[in-house]
């Protein structure tokens, strides 16, 4: 009789923003899953509810962090897989990671933190180049050590991007909208990056290659997005659209991180670079052709059941003082 082990999962940064949804999805997908916690996160009580939570689920709660290559060896030589969700500030510290993994031998393939645009493929300038460039050298770095590996594009996630972030907008205020508002990008929600992250972690297809999470229904315009925000909530918006020359001013003059979430709307929205490459089978495959079961949400879906859902997301990064500016 042939016994199916299921492949075990470490997860480093599991309590962060992406993280405890791919803790989560591999949990309950029957993989024996590792989440390593720093000792700090149990003093923090926002934070240590989320250990409770796996504690619940029945995920294996390590205490230690990345700086410690010792006890990091000692972990991974317990799993097969290792997802990296930690935070933009720990993208470049992210080799302590592939020195274990090289040093422990072991793994199958490794999930460097992502989860965004594809840092590849991108006109991105000032600070959002400096973030994107940390993640290009990580993905250098796996390839030139031999790491087996898939990098996971999961473009634009829906908590943070299709949210009124600081509540400072109202429907009765103008939205902002970068470009003339028609070039497409995608939205999915957390629990569909995660599931699709999990249901890929064995597939030989996606091995050293990029997992692009880009369904046709989650790809659509902004001037399309507000349309459905509108439909759903009986109100039409006053739009301003804000081109790319005094944008390009406004990261410049703009404090971190804010300059950096300007450039990454900026490249997105105005140069289009979730949806302006095809995506070929020599670098990688769109997920939600390859697992066609995965039930994810479309934005559709997710404007209708989603109170908190907001298009004035880019509100957030630029005030309409400054549009106003702009058009004087
Ligand atoms: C993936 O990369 C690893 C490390 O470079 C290599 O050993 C393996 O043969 C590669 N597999 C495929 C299918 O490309």
């Amino acid at each position: 009789m042939v016994v199916e082990v299921s492949t075990k999962i470490l997860v480093i940064g599991g309590i962060g923003y992406v993280g405890k949804f791919i803790v989560e999805a591999s949990v309950k997908a029957g993989h024996p899953t590792f989440a390593l916690v720093r000792e700090s996160t149990l003093s923090n009580p926002l934070k240590s509810s989320i250990v409770q939570n796996f504690n619940t689920l029945g995920v294996n709660v390590i205490l230690g962090d990345i700086y410690d290559h010792q006890s990091l060896v000692k972990i991974i030589k317990e799993v097969d897989v290792v997802i990296s969700t930690v935070s933009f500030m720990q993208l470049f510290d992210q080799y302590k990671i592939i020195d274990a993994i090289k040093e422990a031998g072991n793994i199958k393939r490794f999930f460097p933190s992502e989860f965004g645009n594809d840092v590849d493929r991108t006109h991105i300038v000032n600070e959002g180049k400096v973030m994107f460039d940390n993640k290009v050298k990580i993905r250098r770095m796996i390839e030139a050590e031999g790491i087996p590996y898939t990098y996971v594009v999961a473009n634009f996630l829906n908590r943070h991007f299709l949210s009124n972030l600081m509540g400072i907008a109202s429907p009765s205020d103008p939205v902002i909208i970068l470009g003339d508002g028609n070039i497409k990008s995608t939205f999915n929600t957390e629990e569909s990056v995660a599931a699709f992250t999990i249901k890929t972690i064995d597939d030989p297809r996606t091995l050293n290659k990029t997992l692009f999470i880009r369904p046709h229904a989650n790809t659509l315009s902004y001037n399309d997005l507000i349309s459905l925000w509108e439909k759903k909530n009986s109100k039409t918006l006053k739009r301003i659209y804000v081109l790319e020359e005094p944008v390009l001013k406004l990261i410049q003059e703009s404090p971190y991180p804010l300059n950096m979430g300007l450039s990454i709307c900026l490249t997105t929205f105005v140069k289009g670079d979730h949806t302006n490459y095809e995506i070929e089978p020599s670098f990688g495959f769109e997920a939600s052709e390859l697992y066609p079961d995965v039930k994810y949400t479309t934005v559709e879906d997710y404007i209708q059941e989603n109170h908190d859902c907001s298009p004035f997301y880019l509100n957030n990064l630029i005030s309409i003082k400054n549009v106003q500016h702009f058009h004087t």
